[in-house]
């Protein structure tokens, strides 16, 4: 899509329009915004992980849920500028050191709910960017077989298409249940989902 075009729309979505208004860095935020109303992810004293942050929009949403004294830890490959109540942490997440890095943040406990918006930056082929998007995604998966307790939560943003399918059979492996969402904040020409699965299975632990 032509940069010009690009802008026009994005100055006409509104979305974009009410983030601005609401003071949210990005229009994400209502995505995690109706994914939360529909199924209450955030209860009191609880960790979460945000994965993929910046700019930020959805740190931004949780932190105003402080009252219910949540720890929100948050981390990308790019810099994110400080959210109150946010612990930020930037580097790559496919790197083991980030990993650990990420649970020495939370004391070594595991977390209550894992988001992941993570999309890499596209490379122009699009069976290549599937490839690599699947690769990342699936690190977050064998990570929350270390990283979530068992009765968790995780909410990982997937595209349909070469992978999906198999990402999916991955994860009903892992979780007992696993639902798909789509937020009215997608783009509707966008491809992307939203996964959501809780309850890890006792075998999954134990691969
Ligand atoms: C769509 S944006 C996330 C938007 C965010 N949820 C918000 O509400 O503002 C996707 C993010 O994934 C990050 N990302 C891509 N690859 C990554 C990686 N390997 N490790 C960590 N973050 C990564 C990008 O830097 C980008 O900021």
């Amino acid at each position: 899509m032509a940069k010009e075009h690009w802008r026009q729309k994005q100055s006409l979505d509104k979305y974009f329009l009410e983030s601005k208004a609401k003071g949210f860095r990005s229009r994400s935020a209502f995505k995690l915004q109706e994914i939360d109303q529909k199924l209450k992810l955030f209860s009191s004293n609880i960790s979460i992980l945000d994965l993929g942050s910046t700019p930020g929009g959805w740190s931004q949403y949780i932190s105003k849920k402080n009252h219910k004294k949540l720890n929100i830890i948050a981390t990308d490959i790019n810099v994110m500028t400080k959210i109150n109540g946010v612990s930020f942490f930037q580097g790559d997440f496919t790197e083991k050191s980030t990993q650990e890095t990420l649970i020495n943040m939370n004391k070594n406990n595991r977390f209550n709910v894992i988001l992941s918006d993570i999309s890499p930056n596209k490379s122009g082929n699009k069976i290549t960017d599937q490839y690599i998007f699947y690769d990342l995604i699936s690190n977050i998966l064998e990570f929350s077989k270390i990283a979530l307790i068992n009765e968790g939560k995780i909410v990982i943003k997937v595209f349909h298409g070469l992978g999906f399918e198999d990402f999916t059979n991955d994860c009903r492996k892992i979780f007992e249940t696993v639902k798909f969402f789509k937020p009215k904040a997608c783009r509707t020409d966008s491809k992307e989902t939203y996964m959501i699965a809780k309850n890890i299975r006792y075998n999954s632990k134990n691969e």
